[in-house]
């Protein structure tokens, strides 16, 4: 006891982690105005549960607020950020841009805390997509030092908030290269809709300001004037009941899992509610040290209530790929259902007399013709299906998930393929058959439907 460890660096620490105020100020002027506001109690529950993937062994990962401009994101990121610390002429909030220029150097400072990158929108989508996967996977790029080894790659381990206009996935989407979020990199950076749905931007409750406006205003001067204590309060908890830690956050999430994660959610839905389960565990850790100045349930309602919002935009509990596969083959028969499927049978054009009309088809991918149900079918050539289809895609993959839906004809060998007749052929050529249910069925389970068992 009573040994001084001192931090040797090469520079000076650009840290933010400052103190002013008091932990009761701080309560009272930034704290419990987030009461009954799921966006803000979930922010702050993030800041608390940063120091407990050590002892869990959680994995890295963030959240990130999308939403249209001045809905309040920037606000939840600095109200977070002052449970860690604030001043300066920054403040604790970092930016995006800032940020991709000394990546390793800012995660790994914040290093088992919080770290807050406000508007994604200042980088580009490419540069987006690299800087959260590399905060997410907790490694940096392996560089040649000088001379010419491996030096080892800065490591960290961290939760984010970040605040954008638009979603990681579309983010990286947005310079229309074709370039996708991977499914693994949307479980670690969770999409929350900042809009909270009650009409007040991220907010629902004001606790009586007479506007959303007039609140975000009050939240982001109290944040800038009390901040850095929450978390000294927090960490001496934790320290004194170190070995109580790893059983308690499991005790939480066990039991936020029970009631908000449905049994057969896919593999991606149970990781994102077990980062959802920490971060409630969290926040009613703080709450029990009289840190965090709710009732018991609080965190726990906010952390329910903004994964039904983030399940609800993604669009139900299947893995993202499937969800993803139907939605790109809709897309493209929506698009080039007429102009690049011609039409055979009844559906085939035909003039006064009933003679057939030349549909002069360019780039044909299939043929459309009439179901016996009387909806309308679309028949895909293989090589059109590969490479035009389910371009980007696996397209066995896709074939074997709209075959389950129902959406896809497989033949008496249960081939994904079938041997059909076509104009212009002389012999039966192997094809795929959408069913007409793919421009309307289909739709993913919602999480509304599930019950809960
Ligand atoms: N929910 C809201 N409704 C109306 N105005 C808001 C709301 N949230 C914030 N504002 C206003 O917008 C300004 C910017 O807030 P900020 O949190 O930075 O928004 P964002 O990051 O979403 O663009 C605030 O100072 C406030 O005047
Ligand atoms: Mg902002």
């Amino acid at each position: 006891m009573g040994e001084r460890i001192i931090l040797q660096t090469n520079g000076a620490v650009d840290h933010a982690l400052r103190e002013a105020g008091t932990l009761e100020q701080w309560q009272e002027h930034v704290g419990r105005y987030a009461v009954g506001n799921s966006r803000l109690v979930l922010a702050l529950s993030t800041a608390f549960a940063a120091p407990l993937l050590y002892p869990t062994s959680a994995e890295s990962g963030g959240f990130h607020f999308r939403g249209a401009s001045s809905t309040g994101k920037s606000t939840a990121l600095v109200v977070a950020g002052s449970v860690w610390g604030g001043g300066g002429i920054r403040g604790y909030v970092r930016t995006w841009r800032a940020t991709s220029n000394g990546l390793e150097g800012v995660a790994g400072m914040h290093c088992d805390c919080l770290l807050c990158l406000d508007e994604m929108g200042q980088v580009d989508g490419r540069e987006a997509g690299q800087i959260a996967y590399m905060l997410a996977n907790g490694v940096g790029k392996s560089r040649a030092s000088r001379s010419g080894e491996a030096r080892p790659s800065a490591e960290w381990r961290l939760l984010f908030l970040s605040s954008g206009e638009l979603s990681l996935a579309d983010k990286i989407a947005e310079d229309g290269r074709g370039r996708k979020a991977a499914a693994g990199q949307q479980v670690r950076i969770v999409d929350i809709p900042a809009d909270a749905g009650a009409g007040l931007g991220l907010f629902e409750n004001l606790h009586g300001f007479p506007s959303a406006d007039a609140f975000a205003r009050h939240l982001k001067t109290a944040a800038g004037e009390h901040y850095g204590h929450p978390s000294r309060h927090f960490l001496r908890t934790l320290v004194d009941n170190f070995d109580a830690i790893a059983p308690t956050v499991k005790g939480f999430m066990d039991e936020f899992l029970a009631e908000n994660c449905p049994a057969d959610a896919d593999g991606q839905v149970s990781r994102v509610a077990a980062r959802f389960g920490l971060v409630a565990a969290a926040g009613e850790m703080a709450t029990m040290a009289s840190i965090a100045p709710w009732e018991s349930g609080e965190a726990t309602r906010a952390a329910s209530r903004c994964l039904q919002d983030w399940l609800g935009a993604r669009g139900g509990i299947e893995p993202a790929e499937e969800s993803e596969a139907i939605g790109a083959v809709r897309r493209f028969i929506e698009l080039h259902g007429t102009s690049r499927f011609e039409a055979m049978g009844d559906l085939a054009p035909k003039d006064g007399i009933g003679s057939p009309i030349d549909q002069r088809i360019s780039n044909r991918v299939g043929f459309r013709r009439r179901s016996d149900a009387g909806g309308t079918e679309y028949l895909v050539l293989p090589e059109a299906w590969r490479t035009e289809v389910c371009s980007g895609l696996d397209a066995a993959a896709v074939a074997k998930t709209l075959a389950r839906r129902g959406c896809l004809v497989t033949g008496n060998d249960g081939k994904p393929q079938i041997k059909t007749r076509l104009p212009s052929f002389a012999n039966p050529v192997r094809c795929y058959v959408l069913t007409s249910d793919i421009l309307g069925e289909a739709e993913p389970r919602t999480y509304a439907d599930r019950d809960f068992g």
